[in-house]
């Protein structure tokens, strides 16, 4: 076997053949390190080819077509996860689980296992590796989620890929949970655990595995921000799904979100609440949300977001306050600032006021993130109501994206954020007229539209 140093950035997985102090790739300082790579020939790679010779160089697609596999899905018993896949898992499909460390992966992963094996009639084997707990501590956390006996789960407390691979290939499971890839190392290679080369060898080894022998895999992979352990990014081309693990560590709720999936829409969105029994999920994500919202105050008001499929209902808060400062504050949590300020330019110059004189701050109750223009009505709606102290009805949803001559343009799936203000037992919506003939037809719930943000007292008064 030949080798060659090359220098590979630890952030994003550039290489280059000479030392540089900043990543052409990715910008990133101080981030290239040396690592010694296998020299692989083209005659090598063609013997690795993934096509095996007697397969069809082409087929029909036909229901009927037996080189054709309409797979079933193994369904993780987690009704949230099984959406966030897009209906559960695709039997030799390689997922990336990334996330914080301490955010509830292997948590995660071991309900999975549980769901996978405990149902009736299931025959699947699960294999759990853990680079880094030991097997003693994955079964008293296994405990810990109600987990006490099964002669389908497997667990291993391992680093080396190449053990792995040989227990794997007499067990012979359906699922194998690799936590996580940061930890395991390839014999052949010299490189420290977690870097580029190592997480790339080791996934690249799973992956043939997992697609000859039709093993669902399970990656989980921390997000670090420091050069020395590489990060998911670099395996990401090479999976089918992404799946990010996300939560404020001061909030009990967690988002899993697609980032790719090639089974399933890639923007779907999972809510779950960690308890002292593991993770539960959380059926109805908008109740949440508003379930602290505060009523009769002026500065909130009432939005709906699309997360995947579904709408979700939140809640916008506003303060303005006098300021004693030169340059006024404009301070925003979970909404890009920046989006703040346009909109209240907009305000300003269309409801004749000044906020020049005033600080702004801005949040989006329960730590979401909201990046959708359809929130731009409530979040003036909340800017106006705090500044002219006027309370706005809680039992409202404002819906529209403001264009800077004060339009209220129209929103994407209105029907869909309706039905879910509908079935939370919400009075009305304030929707953009272009958005009302659509939706007319829905009924149970009054619609009223709005065409330039000027209308909006008039509005308020009425509702
Ligand atoms: P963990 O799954 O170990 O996170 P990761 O694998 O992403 O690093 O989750 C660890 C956190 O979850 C830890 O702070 C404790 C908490 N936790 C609970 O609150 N309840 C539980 O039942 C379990 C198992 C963990
Ligand atoms: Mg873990």
């Amino acid at each position: 076997m030949k080798l060659k140093t090359q220098y590979v950035c630890q952030s994003c997985g550039f290489s280059s053949a000479k030392w540089l102090g900043r990543c052409t790739g990715c910008e990133e300082w101080n981030s290239l390190v040396e690592e010694q790579q296998e020299v692989v020939s083209a005659k090598s790679t063609y013997r690795h080819s993934v096509t095996p010779q007697d397969a069809p160089s082409w087929v029909n697609l036909d229901q009927d077509n037996k080189d054709l596999k309409f797979m079933n899905r193994y369904k993780t018993g987690i009704s949230e996860l099984d959406r966030v896949l897009g209906g559960g898992l695709v039997p030799d499909s390689f997922v990336l689980l990334g996330g914080d460390p301490g955010i509830g992966k292997s948590t995660l992963l071991l309900q999975v296992a549980k769901g996978l094996t405990c149902q009736q009639e299931s025959d699947l084997k699960v294999f759990y590796v853990s680079g880094e707990e030991s097997v003693d501590q994955i079964c008293s956390r296994a405990k810990r989620l109600g987990i006490e006996k099964s002669d389908r789960i497997f667990l291993a407390a391992q680093t080396q890929i190449e053990t792995v691979i040989s227990i794997i290939k007499e067990m012979k499971p359906n699922v194998l949970v690799i936590d996580s890839l940061q930890t395991f190392t390839c014999g052949q290679l010299e490189s420290a655990p977690g870097s580029v080369s190592q997480v790339r060898e080791v996934a690249a080894r799973l992956l043939s595995l997992a697609k000859s022998q039709g093993i669902a895999v399970w990656l989980v992979g921390h997000v670090t921000k420091e050069g020395m352990i590489a990060g998911p990014k670099v395996v990401e081309h090479m999976v089918d799904t992404v799946l990010y693990f996300e939560g404020d560590s001061g909030q009990n709720y967690r988002l899993l979100r697609t980032v790719k999936n090639r089974f399933g829409s890639a923007r779907e969105l999972g809510v779950f609440e960690m308890s002292s029994e593991g993770l539960e999920e959380v059926k109805n994500p908008s109740s949440l949300f508003l379930n602290e919202r505060s009523e009769n105050f002026s500065g909130t008001a009432i939005t709906s977001t699309i997360e995947g499929s579904r709408a979700l209902l939140v809640e916008l808060q506003s303060l303005v306050s006098d300021s004693s400062l030169a340059m006024p504050r404009r301070t925003s949590v979970g909404i890009d600032a920046s989006r703040i300020s346009l909109l209240a330019a907009v305000l300003e110059r269309h409801m004749d006021f000044s906020l020049s004189q005033n600080d702004l701050f801005f949040n989006v109750a329960g730590g979401l993130k909201l990046s959708e223009p359809s929130c731009d009505l409530a979040a003036a709606v909340a800017i106006w109501s705090s500044f002219s102290n006027r309370v706005v009805s809680p039992h409202w949803v404002f819906m529209g994206e403001l264009g800077l001559t004060g339009e209220v343009r129209r929103v994407s799936l209105p029907e869909v954020r309706i039905e879910e203000a509908k079935k939370l037992g919400f009075k009305g919506v304030v929707l953009p007229e272009k958005n009302l003939e659509r939706c007319k037809k829905i009924s149970g719930i009054e619609l009223k539209a709005i065409q330039k943000i000027s209308q909006l007292p008039t509005i308020i008064d009425e509702i």
